[in-house]
């Protein structure tokens, strides 16, 4: 960071206030309810942050020239005074970025937030990693070299080597995982993982260097120019390496851990640049990414530690490992049937799953809940930690079809209930449901919390054919009991059936 850089007590506040807007914000995402306002307090804050970092830097008196003349007390953002072409640049950047990110926002589909992120990820990454280079190839501009009167003038200082050699290490590293998980989850690439032989060695004869060479780039003050090259190029290497042999079931968790190395890249960049919102904001990204990924490795019943070496998890579409054996014995029903056993029913559990996203069913099925109240029946809707593909997958869309907060339960909160429940009602839901994971030790799912849906007097079961499988792609025991009835169609489709046979 730069030396005693004096900073204004104006913009310091700004960026307090933007500080405070983006732990609210963080408090808001955590429940569906105040998620809106979350968001809004999280536009907000990086609405002062950039208007406060842009206004600056503006041409005009440097403030911090100013501030220390008089020998004036507090501390300014010193820093460069962009000129006013550059500052047009910067302008047309924001217009072109906002656009393209309205753009994307309106046409993405809620199943494709997922890589969506990751490509996030990946710019975060390669914009801590091109400020990075900047500030070394010109350390004057960033305020980060020695003063002129120094027998080291215009090299850069110590602290400032550290920052710049974690930053575009972790910048390098985010953006070249980030592009693997982009395109694993985005099907251009396998979901498998790719087992390299002996991955393990070549991963820390990758990672030793890197650590080696930014220790030597912080303690030589004139060390040489390609120190600082090959821990890029080394970063890039490891980020690729770390990611391709992590299959697509464990991605969305290696997306979080990216989301977190995103925001302490952003981080060591923002002391490079003497910008405290960028520290602020950096510090919450990096820190609740590692709590979300460390969630959902606890919902997964998976180490965090067992994620990062990789090699779980089938194809995106679910491996044939277990896939159904339709030549069991197993129940056909139709629409009618189960709007009849549910018009029956004192209490109905609805448990959504990965197939309701695909099938954007949420609405009719919350059309659904509601025609069941109006019989007298008890509606609940239960989400598992990760049912869907990403966190909160099925609290968002259950929320855009305006199902009602008291109505949805957690797994912990409702799991003894199934055994007292009339019905269980799963719609494009496996995994989350299978009691494998709970009785067969040799099941890659073994070990997560699932719901106990089959303890309920009667399952509706919602897919599109016996032979699908879940993520996990392993059969489940449930579709063969005898309380169960297979509903099988597209989620949609089978919901309106049934919403039109309880009218
Ligand atoms: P899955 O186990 O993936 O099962 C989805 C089910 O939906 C399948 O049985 C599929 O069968 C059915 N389906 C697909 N499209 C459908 C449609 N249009 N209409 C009706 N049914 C449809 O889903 P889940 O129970 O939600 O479990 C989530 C899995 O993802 C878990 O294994 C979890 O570990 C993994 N995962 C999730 C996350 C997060 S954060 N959510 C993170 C990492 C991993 P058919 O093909 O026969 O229709």
């Amino acid at each position: 960071m730069h030396e005693a850089a004096p900073v204004n007590p104006w913009v310091a506040l700004a960026y307090l206030i933007a500080g405070v807007c983006f732990i609210v914000a963080l408090r808001g995402l955590s429940s569906p309810a105040t998620s809106r306002r979350g968001n809004r307090f999280g536009m907000a804050g990086m609405l002062i942050a950039v208007v406060t970092t842009l206004v600056t830097h503006l041409p005009g008196e440097n403030p911090c020239d100013a501030l220390a003349a008089t020998g004036g007390l507090g501390f300014c953002t010193d820093g460069f005074i962009v000129s006013w072409p550059s500052a047009m640049e910067i302008l047309a950047a924001i217009a072109i970025g906002g656009v393209v990110g309205i753009v994307m926002a309106r046409k993405i589909k809620m199943t494709d937030m997922p890589q969506l992120v990751a490509g996030f990820h990946s710019l975060v990454g390669l914009a801590a990693v091109l400020v990075g280079v900047a500030a070394y190839l010109n350390p004057q501009a960033f305020g980060i070299a020695f003063p002129a009167a120094s027998e080291f003038a215009g090299l850069i200082l110590p602290v400032s080597r550290i920052e710049l050699g974690l930053g575009v290490a972790i910048g390098a590293i985010t953006f070249s995982g980030s592009v693997i998980a982009f395109l694993k989850l985005n099907g251009n690439m396998g979901g498998a993982p790719i087992m390299l032989p002996g991955r393990h060695v070549i991963n820390l004869g990758t990672l030793a260097p890197i650590l080696g060479l930014i220790a030597y780039l912080t303690i030589e003050i004139q060390a040489p120019e390609w120190v600082f090259w090959v821990v890029l190029a080394l970063s890039f290497i490891i980020g690729f390496l770390l990611i391709i042999p992590i299959g697509g079931a464990d991605m969305p968790v290696v997306v979080s851990m990216l989301n977190s190395y995103s925001g302490w890249a952003a981080a060591a960049m923002g002391f490079t640049l003497g910008n405290t919102a960028m520290i602020i904001t950096g510090a919450l990204v990096g820190s609740s990414g590692a709590i979300l990924s460390y969630i959902m490795c606890r919902a997964m019943n998976r180490s965090f530690i067992s994620v990062i070496a990789g090699g779980f998890g089938g194809d995106s579409g679910g491996s044939a490992a277990g896939a159904a054996k339709t030549d069991r014995p197993w129940k056909r029903g139709s629409a009618e049937d189960a709007a009849f056993l549910m018009q029956q029913a004192e209490q109905v559990i609805i448990v959504p799953g990965y197939g309701m996203a695909v099938a954007q069913a949420q609405h009719v099925l919350r059309e659904m809940g509601d025609k069941l109240k109006e019989h007298g029946v008890r509606v609940k809707y239960a989400i598992h930690p990760v049912a869907g593909r990403m966190p909160g997958h099925m609290n968002v869309l259950l929320a855009e079809a305006n199902v009602p907060y008291d109505e949805v339960f957690e797994l912990e909160d409702i799991n003894s209930e199934f055994a007292q429940t009339d019905v269980a009602f799963i719609i494009g839901a496996n995994d989350v449901v299978n009691p494998a994971a709970k009785t067969d030790k040799s099941s890659p799912i073994y070990g997560m919390p699932v719901f106990d849906v089959n303890k309920a007097k009667t399952v509706l079961f919602i897919k599109r054919s016996m032979g699908g499988v879940g993520y996990a792609g392993v059969d489940n025991d449930v579709f063969y009991q005898d309380n169960t009835m297979m509903l099988l169609a597209d989620a949609k489709k089978m919901v309106e059936e049934i919403v039109k046979s309880l009218d």
